[in-house]
């Protein structure tokens, strides 16, 4: 858990269930991400845009000004993952540019022509249901799922019984 170490406001602890953003992250490119016949480059283009692979882990490793993460920059191959990721920075921390060295080998993959989260959720959104990707949280609670979807391109709908989430 990283109730402390989210994008949204902290008041959203609030809500038990509340899960750090790059997890909805996954689950909402889980949903639209095709499965091709290779499946093992399905997973390193996932990883990829999950900022996972080695040259995204490097990046995020130098955002870091300790010495420990330095010198696991040249390790990142030899390191287990839960060393450099208690080592790197979240993605969430980093520019955009973070991804700027995905997008040819992603849209060769997939087929599209993204440059960006928002262009690549609206293309497979157009190749799968023939609009943008449009998500429904009906139980909303402090927003993360509409939130993190909204970030990446989807149309989204929420809503809560409760006033308080609405207000957030
Ligand atoms: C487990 S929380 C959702 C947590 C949310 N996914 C988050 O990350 O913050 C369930 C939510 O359902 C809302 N809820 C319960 N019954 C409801 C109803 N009948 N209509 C709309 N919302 C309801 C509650 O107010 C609560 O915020």
């Amino acid at each position: 858990m990283a109730n402390m170490g989210k994008t949204l406001t902290a008041l959203g602890s609030y809500w038990k269930g509340r899960k750090p953003l790059i997890l909805n992250k996954a689950c909402i490119l889980g949903c639209l991400l095709p499965a091709t016949a290779d499946s093992k480059r399905d997973l390193e283009i996932f990883e990829m845009l999950m900022a996972m692979d080695g040259e995204s882990l490097q990046y995020r490793l130098k955002q870091k000004k300790d010495k420990t993460s330095r010198e696991l920059i040249e390790r990142v191959n030899h390191t287990p993952y839960k060393e450099l990721v208690q080592a790197a920075s979240r993605p969430e921390e980093c520019a955009d540019d973070l991804f700027g060295h995905i997008w040819d080998e992603v849209n060769a993959h997939l087929g599209t022509r993204a440059g960006s989260f928002p262009e690549l959720v609206e293309q497979l959104g157009m190749m799968r249901f023939g609009h943008r990707p449009r998500l429904a949280d009906t139980f909303c609670g402090s927003g993360q799922i509409p939130f993190e979807a909204a970030r990446l391109g989807c149309d989204v709908y929420a809503s809560d019984l409760n006033p308080v989430a609405c207000m957030m």
